[in-house]
């Protein structure tokens, strides 16, 4: 049995692609069919309605194109929209916080977690939710870090505006004196380099990108959905408008391969 159907990924922007670059390390086998709401980022300032509407309508583009799975590679959507994805699709749908609060949970010694993420993400309480009930005695620092993502949709990943922005976000979690910080939107993996420069004494820093990818890899195993073994898994990246940094930082920070993109209109 080898399904070759594509696993559909999707993102505000260029976030995503962290998680797809995890996919195609765990799972190369796998065709891949991406697409950043180019158009629409940011997510993070917008309403939970609006983000779960935007959701709906990727996953729609994503399903037309024959998707297995659909894989909520975007904070933000997984924080208020993964119900709604799930009752409305018939195929697998997983998402971000679940495997990022796992890897917390696994990495951090004092119980005092940081996350930090966009608003919507943050004011969902998402996080908090997720590691309280794996761990009912864990405590939780939050912090949403707004400037971040432009920044990074920017390319800013090196640049002093950015390291001053990531102090100023962290300073009061650190002051909680937490050991482990989650990246809680999937644009900040981009900034690790950032994040461990600024950061004064040693933190643990968790990403969801490959506890989402082993998640996926779980559940294809599980379904009976995988590709087969010889098959080389193609990557393709669609996006609902131009942008000129987003193909400069997949290449040059993920160092990740595709075609040309596709220019998709919204519905
Ligand atoms: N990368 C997304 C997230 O994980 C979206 C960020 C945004 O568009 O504000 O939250």
């Amino acid at each position: 049995m080898s399904d070759l159907r594509p696993i559909g990924v999707f993102d505000s922007g260029i976030g995503g692609l962290t998680v797809v670059k995890a996919l195609r390390d765990l799972l190369p086998n796998e065709n891949i069919s991406y697409l950043g709401d180019t158009a629409r980022v940011p997510y993070g300032p917008k309403s939970a309605e609006t983000v779960q509407r935007y959701a709906i309508e990727l996953a729609e583009m994503l399903m037309k194109q024959n998707a297995k799975a659909l894989v909520v590679a975007c904070n933000t959507v997984s924080s208020v929209a993964l119900p709604v994805l799930t009752e409305k699709f018939s195929v697998p749908v997983i998402g971000v916080i679940e495997p990022g609060a796992c890897a917390a949970l696994a990495a951090s010694r004092n119980r005092h977690i940081g996350v930090i993420g966009t608003r919507a993400t943050i004011r969902s309480g998402a996080y908090e939710k997720a590691l309280r009930a794996a761990d009912a005695n864990v405590r939780v620092s939050s912090r949403a870090c707004p400037l971040l993502v432009p920044l990074i949709e920017e390319g800013l990943l090196n640049d002093e505006v950015t390291d001053r922005m990531i102090l100023r976000y962290l300073d009061p979690l650190l002051a909680d004196d937490i050991d482990t910080l989650v990246l809680g939107c999937t644009h900040y993996p981009l900034l690790t380099g950032a994040i461990a420069r600024v950061l004064k004494r040693q933190i643990m820093i968790v990403d969801s990108a490959q506890n989402c990818a082993r998640a996926v890899e779980e559940m294809l195993d599980r379904q009976s959905l995988r590709a087969a073994p010889l098959n080389r898994g193609e990557l393709r990246v669609a996006l609902t408008d131009a942008a000129d940094s987003f193909l400069n930082v997949a290449r040059d920070a993920l160092q990740l391969k595709f075609g040309e993109f596709e220019l998709r209109a919204l519905p």
